[in-house]
């Protein structure tokens, strides 16, 4: 009595599966859809098809926790792989846990789900599923079947699929509460600009209010943790910084990313709320972090935006990554003001009491902390082997 899980979206390749995972001999079937913050309407769409077709489906609100334990370590760690602040990548491991929990719980004998052979989610949900769940074997119908799109349109409409809307899709868009990511269609040509109809979290520079707006972003331990004084959770103030900078046209981005298996995507992501907060945080660490702290922080921010962007969630090295990163952390509190105006963003303001700042000793006005007639001396030396180089230039013809 073979029972399949198929991790649901109500997509096109995951509606397939149902009909086809039947056919391949599966007598029960339970669909899970986990929600981290796509819309409501894509929700419902699966819950309805699933219905429609039979499955045994459950919905899981992951919302607050991908917000708290994904996204907020995203700030920490400054997240941004060659100009993507990672939303797609991080909500996988936690998709692919949630399902691996859930399959163990309803007491699943196969793991199935739509990814394609091309991209990234294959290696995150596959590594997040085997993490939780080794003893579940998984599979990949679209994958290793090699269906293509063509062919999933005819077999659903052969089977009654419902598959209405996405038929007509013209891009391919995922979307959670980090980010919205939106590929395929005439994108997948690095010539086209992107039209204007592609973005719904973010205005356009036309579109923008003429006024700007300033904002406050309060910081405890690294955690940003109220707007403007109110004290907002993780995922509500996710949401209002969405919208905040959103409104103000931040956080469009069009870049050409390199996929794991060695192959170049042209990707389009909204990203408002993401873009706005690793700013501040920043801003922040700037002032609390010493100058060898930066420096190593920043190789440590590409290495953790290197491993989430292959899904190592779970990996030591993340592990080691977040000790250092969650070391520096407990300096980052304070607050940053920011001006959003137009598809600007700029840090205004920054202040904290673990600054490593001493306005006393920066002043041109003080000299009482920094006495600048006892510089002399070191001045006078700096660079010693640069001058000594070039005295030894003419004897060895350098
Ligand atoms: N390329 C991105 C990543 O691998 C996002 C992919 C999102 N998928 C989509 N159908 N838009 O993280």
């Amino acid at each position: 009595m073979p029972h399949a899980l198929i991790i649901y979206s109500g997509g096109l390749d995951t509606t397939v599966c149902i009909p086809l995972m039947r056919d391949r001999g599966a007598d029960r079937i339970s669909t899970v859809t986990i929600d981290v913050g796509q819309p409501a309407d894509d929700v419902n769409m699966a819950s309805d098809r699933a219905r429609q077709l039979g499955t045994e489906h459950t919905v899981l609100d992951a919302k607050e926790q991908f917000a708290e334990h994904f996204c907020f370590p995203a700030i920490h760690a400054n997240a941004d792989y060659f100009g993507y602040p990672l939303s797609t990548a991080i909500a996988r491991p936690l998709i692919g846990r949630l399902a691996a929990e859930h399959g163990q719980k309803i007491g699943a004998d196969m793991f199935v789900h739509g990814c394609t052979g091309k991209g990234n989610d294959q290696f995150r949900i596959e590594h997040g599923l085997r993490m939780f769940a080794p003893e579940i074997p998984i599979l990949a119908p679209v994958r290793e079947e090699n269906l293509t799109r063509t062919w999933e349109i005819e077999y659903a409409e052969s089977k009654d699929l419902p598959i209405g809307q996405s038929k007509e899709k013209i891009w391919s868009i995922d979307e959670n509460v980090w980010g919205r990511s939106i590929e395929g269609g005439r994108l997948e040509d690095p010539g086209y600009a992107p039209p204007e109809e592609i973005f719904e979290w973010t205005h356009s520079y036309e579109a923008c209010p003429d006024t700007p707006l300033d904002v406050t972003i309060s910081f405890d331990n690294g955690n940003p943790v109220a707007i403007n004084n109110h004290a907002m959770g993780p995922l509500e103030i996710i949401q209002k910084a969405n919208e905040l900078a959103g409104t103000h046209g931040v956080g469009r981005i069009d870049i050409m990313e390199d996929r794991m298996i060695g192959l170049k995507v042209r990707e389009n992501y909204e990203c408002p709320g993401a873009t706005l907060l690793i700013a501040v945080h920043k801003a922040l660490e700037s002032l609390v972090m010493t100058k060898a702290e930066r420096a190593f922080k920043a190789h440590v921010d590409q290495q953790w935006a290197e491993l989430a962007y292959q899904g190592l969630w779970w990996d030591p090295f993340m592990e080691d990554l977040n000790a250092f990163i969650g070391s520096v952390q407990r300096r980052v509190t304070g607050d940053v003001a920011l001006r959003l105006y137009k598809s600007s963003m700029k840090v205004t303001r920054r202040q904290s009491d673990c600054a490593i700042y001493s306005e006393a000793a920066a002043s041109f006005d003080d000299s009482a902390e920094l006495d600048q007639s006892q510089m002399t001396g070191m001045v006078k030396t700096h660079g010693m082997e640069s001058l000594i180089y070039n005295r030894i230039r003419e004897r060895c013809e350098l």
